[in-house]
């Protein structure tokens, strides 16, 4: 179960206890899952960006990464507005919800190894929770491979790629997506249709 006050990566809870330091106003804690309790489709990213997770509580709201992700969800019919503002504004998700493969901002946004895998039981309460019939979208590889980890799968078993759908020991389906970071959209790696075309897939 998520624990709001983990501190099991040492290298991670100095780092946020610096930030909360500097920052008083920042959430600069472990970034609970946010959206539907009884979901369709659970996305996974990465982990909480320093601007925006990190300082909202709330995954993917406050920063660039978030934009397409919320925009695109509404555009679906999947959420009651376009944008996540803060996590106590009024948006609600339909049938979605949203977490992280590691629940605390890392440095240079880039989780080690054994945080990833201490990370990985949280990830894998959530998913054990999830209902049966509940897809699964990864966006970026290190969520996919925390997917097959929280599986119990080597990583190996199901190879990353932007559209690829996979199934999962469980019969639930994996969709794989390029990360909607700032980089990946701004250079056109990510564009708005190839989101939208993935999201539609694993929410359908
Ligand atoms: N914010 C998040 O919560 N997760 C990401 O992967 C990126 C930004």
């Amino acid at each position: 179960m998520f624990k709001a006050d983990c501190k099991t990566c040492s290298r991670l809870a100095t780092f946020l206890d610096n930030i909360k330091a500097e920052r008083p106003d920042y959430f600069a804690a472990p970034v609970p899952a946010f959206g539907d309790e009884k979901p369709k489709l659970l996305i996974v990213g990465l982990a909480p960006g320093m601007h925006g997770a990190n300082r909202t509580g709330r995954p993917f709201t406050g920063d660039f990464a978030g934009i397409l992700l919320y925009q695109t969800l509404f555009d679906l019919g999947l959420s009651s507005a376009p944008v996540s503002e803060h996590a106590s504004d009024s948006l609600a998700l339909y049938g979605v919800r949203i977490t992280n493969a590691v629940k605390c901002l890392p440095p240079q946004n880039k989780p080690e190894t054994s945080e990833i895998r201490n990370c990985n039981p949280y990830l894998k309460s959530e998913i054990d929770i999830l209902p049966v019939s509940c897809n699964l979208m990864a966006l970026g590889k290190i969520a996919h491979d925390a997917i097959l980890r929280a599986y119990g799968l080597k990583l190996s078993a199901l190879k990353f790629g932007h559209a690829a759908e996979h199934m999962l020991p469980d019969g639930r389906k994996l969709f794989d997506s390029y990360h909607c970071s700032r980089y990946n959209t701004q250079t056109r790696r990510l564009t708005e249709k190839m989101f939208r075309d993935v999201l539609r897939r694993a929410s359908g």
